[in-house]
């Protein structure tokens, strides 16, 4: 039987098991053993965090999968492409990986290939910080996390240092990248690339709490973006994907668009979108199987870019507090029918989401 690995076991992360096993795959899995669902899914379930990427090649070079993959988090993008690399698999190679998952590091590249990018500068603390060439407001975010970890917008000086504090608690290399704000509505761009050529898949309309934490509430597919505009958007987004030299397998572009059509590109991250975006909405609302392109991509097959269903308007929505949750009650009495799937509700931090990790939950419905 064909091997796969997988790295993480999270509620996200189970759509890729679940749908591994279902084309065929032996599931080997690997994650910090903390009760999470899919150390129950998998075929065979190796408790190494996701971090200790020599040891996870040690364990790969005994199973010697087909491909090694994972969706939606940037800690493990590091450890698939490295071992990836080790065992001759398709990947995306190391400086893609440090490209896309160091915000200083992907600005500076992007910016070298003349994608258009806001100012910005790296800090640490107790460094004077020169925010001459800025301007007001700004964004302070920790070079190397994800979820929506330590992000403050300013609007002037007096707030720089608290934000910088803020953020660097929350950096495992403890420093911070300030960047000008860039105005605009939140999209993502959802692609599959292969062999070095990129596939669009489809946008996203991205919801936030905004300032100051802009921490992720909800999203739909497809987004409202006008017709007219999606091709130059397109184009600057492959055009960045280039840059980073994104050649295998998924990716995700966060970016905002204003009024007159302008893009300004946030993030990338050389895998799927996380909150469900590319393990469900996608198939969803395109009826492209975007997790077996993935996992064709990590085995080096080329992809199937056929629609598998009827596509309809998705949208997936985080409860962060009574308010959300009387609202899912009274949407789920009334619209019972409309719903495709319900998370676990974890209530502890009812009506105190720090990050996008302490939200209470999600349910995942049709629009149409
Ligand atoms: N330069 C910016 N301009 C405007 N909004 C920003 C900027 N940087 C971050 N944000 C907001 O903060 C959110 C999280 O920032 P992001 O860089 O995507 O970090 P994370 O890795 O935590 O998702 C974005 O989705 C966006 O809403
Ligand atoms: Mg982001």
């Amino acid at each position: 039987m064909k091997k796969l690995v997988i790295i993480g076991a999270n509620d996200f992360q189970n759509q890729l098991i679940l749908k591994a096993k279902d084309i065929g795959y032996e599931t080997h899995v690997f994650a910090w053993k903390e009760g999470a669902i899919g150390e129950k899914t998998a075929d065979y379930f190796y408790p190494i965090s996701i971090v200790e990427k020599e040891k996870i090649l040690d364990e790969c070079r005994k199973i010697n999968p087909s491909g090694i993959c994972s969706i939606a988090s940037d800690l493990a993008t590091i450890t698939v492409n490295y071992v990836a690399e080790n065992l001759g698999l398709p990947c995306n190679g190391i400086n893609t990986t440090i490209w896309c998952t160091n915000k200083y590091e992907m600005r500076k590249k992007l910016k070298n290939a003349g994608v258009k990018t806001p100012g910005f500068i790296k800090t640490k603390l107790g460094k004077d910080v020169d925010l001459s060439g800025l301007k007001f407001p700004l964004i302070v975010k920790p070079t190397d996390r994800s979820g929506s970890r330590g992000i403050t917008k300013i609007f002037s000086n007096n707030e720089l240092n608290k934000a910088i504090e803020y953020s660097i608690k929350d950096s495992f290399e403890k420093e911070a990248i300030i960047e000008e704000y860039i105005n605009g509505s939140e999209y993502s761009c959802e692609c599959i690339s292969y062999e070095g050529k990129h596939h669009f898949l489809t946008f996203t309309k991205k919801f936030t709490t905004g300032s100051p934490n802009f921490i992720e509430t909800g999203h739909i597919q497809p987004s409202d973006i006008d017709i007219k505009l999606q091709k130059d958007i397109i184009s600057e987004i492959f055009k960045a994907l280039d840059a980073l030299e994104i050649t295998n397998g998924a990716s995700h572009t966060e970016f905002k668009l204003d009024d007159n059509g302008n893009i300004g590109i946030i993030e990338i991250g050389a895998r799927m979108g996380g909150d469900c975006i590319g393990s469900d909405l996608v198939y969803l609302s395109t009826g492209y199987d975007y997790l077996k392109m993935v996992i064709d991509a990590s085995v080096g097959n080329s992809l199937d870019l056929s629609k598998k269903i009827e596509p309809r308007k998705t949208a997936i929505k985080f409860i962060f507090n009574q308010e959300d949750l009387n609202e899912f009650e009274k949407f789920k009495k009334d619209n019972s029918d409309e719903i495709y799937r319900i998370s676990d509700f974890n209530y502890d931090n009812i009506g105190n989401v720090a990050d996008s990790s302490s939200r209470i939950g999600y349910y995942i419905y049709f629009l149409n």
